[in-house]
């Protein structure tokens, strides 16, 4: 397993580019499956979840080839709809292939996904959605069986306890696409990266209305043709990075940030005294007061403050000149990063799905342990600012999402580099091993 070093204590200063949308790209290339012809997607990054998903698309007949940014999904027709154990229990995104398979073959076999630390993963509304579609669904041996003998459009209500869902959005209109007849989903999720998908669905020939909004019509065609699409760039990534120029009393130029796809971070970074500004083909971002100053942060269903920000905005509120308050309501246990980052000297408290900072003077570097992905970004965040060096492992967890994190980083003056881990000695407890 591999290590990242990270000395404190340089502002980082220059242009970062930002890669293609994670979530955008894991739907898309699920959604090839619903023609039988070859497609091409374009700004593809190179991530580990990305990779797990071509490992699917090939496992079911569909060969994948990477030029760069560039994947070419050839054609064909899925013979073993099946989405197998061994890759669905890395990636819970795998979920994603289950409409398209039921769109176009009206049957699939998908592993049952699992949870993650950042809480409990249900995946209800995908259920609800589908079967109000028409679909027959069982689990078994771990298996979600799923058969719709014919899917007809309808009306459904896609809102949940924590509100709309992204990717059972995702998955029932990839499933709507190919019914006969009209379907209307309502409380859909808005994000971007649903709306990427629809207008690459709607590019391959499905009728689609209220793209981004909370309210999508669809009516179903015969067929649809494959597709050449590019897909939208990394808000969060993006939005990673505006936070980084902000801490550490930088300025960074993030080529193809979207100011639209990131109103809600931007406030906030206004609010602790930041500065963003649109410039040609980008945002810019950095420290517009002396100090940092707290906030008060609510995670909400887009275009509230997303939840994928929420860990790296804790780092910044740890280094404020008072107390900042973050509210966790889409996970409400996202909080695995915050003994991580009191390790470092920051002074966070939880009370049930709010967490309290005291922002403090200065961090200290320290060996931490990635556990998530947005986790170990704000840990990266952390290390940037805290004296010292800080060492964190299991950075498997940010190679899901964060491609070439240390190049780009380094390229802007962060002292971070890459170690491979030392193996434990087989003797005893590793180090640090608590009951
Ligand atoms: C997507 O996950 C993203 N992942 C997540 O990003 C992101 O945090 C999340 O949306 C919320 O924005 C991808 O797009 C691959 P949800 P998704 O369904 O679709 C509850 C990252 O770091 N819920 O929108 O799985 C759920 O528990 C990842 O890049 C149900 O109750 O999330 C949560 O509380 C982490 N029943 C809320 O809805 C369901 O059937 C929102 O989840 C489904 C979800």
């Amino acid at each position: 397993m591999d290590k990242l070093i990270v000395e404190g204590g340089t502002p980082l200063r220059g242009r970062i580019k930002v890669s293609g949308a994670k979530n955008a790209c894991l739907p898309i290339l699920a959604a090839v499956l619903l023609s039988d012809d070859e497609s091409i997607i374009r700004n593809v990054p190179d991530l580990k979840d990305v990779n797990t998903m071509l490992d699917i698309l090939t496992g079911l007949g569909r060969k994948a080839v990477r030029e760069k940014d560039v994947v070419r999904i050839s054609g064909g027709i899925v013979d073993r709809p099946v989405a197998p154990y061994e890759l669905v229990s890395t990636m819970r995104a795998s979920i994603c292939v289950l409409g398209p398979l039921l769109g176009r073959y009206h049957e699939a076999k998908v592993s049952f996904p699992g949870g993650c630390v950042i809480g409990p993963r249900p995946i209800d509304l995908h259920i609800k959605g589908l079967k109000a579609l028409g679909t027959v669904i069982k689990v078994e041996e771990g298996y979600i069986i799923a058969s719709a003998p014919k899917l007809t459009g309808t009306r459904i209500y896609l809102g949940g306890h924590f509100g709309s869902s992204v990717l059972a959005t995702a998955n029932t209109l990839m499933a709507a696409v190919l019914a006969e007849g009209d379907t209307v989903i309502e409380d859909a999720a808005g994000e971007p990266e649903v709306a990427d998908l629809a207008n690459m669905l709607a590019k391959m020939g499905a009728r689609i209305e209220g793209i981004g909004t909370a309210t999508i019509r669809v009516r179903g065609v015969k067929k649809l043709k494959g597709v050449d699409y590019t897909i939208i760039s990394d808000r969060i990534e993006a939005g990673t990075f505006l936070i980084a120029a902000v801490l550490t009393d930088g300025k960074l130029f993030i080529e193809g940030a979207s100011a639209e796809h990131n109103l809600a971070l931007i406030d906030k970074l206004e609010e602790c005294g930041g500065s963003v500004e649109e410039k040609q083909g980008g945002l810019e971002a950095c420290r517009a007061t002396r100090s940092i100053r707290p906030t008060h942060i609510t995670t909400l269903p887009y275009p509230g403050f997303p939840t994928d920000l929420q860990a790296q905005m804790m780092s910044l509120s740890a280094m404020s000149d008072g107390i900042s308050v973050i509210t966790e309501k889409i996970y409400p246990e996202r909080f695995i990063h915050v003994s991580e980052l009191n390790r470092m000297g920051a002074e966070i408290m939880l009370e049930g799905a709010s967490a309290i900072i005291k922002g403090v003077k200065r961090l200290s570097g320290a060996p931490v342990m990635a556990s998530d992905l947005r986790a170990s970004a704000a840990l990266v965040l952390a290390g940037l600012v805290a004296d010292g060096r800080t060492e964190i492992s299991r950075i498997y967890h940010l190679d899901r999402g964060y491609e070439h994190i240390e190049e780009k980083l380094s390229a802007v003056g962060a002292r971070v580099r890459r170690e491979k881990e030392k193996k434990k000695s087989s003797q005893g407890k590793a180090p640090g091993k608590g009951v």
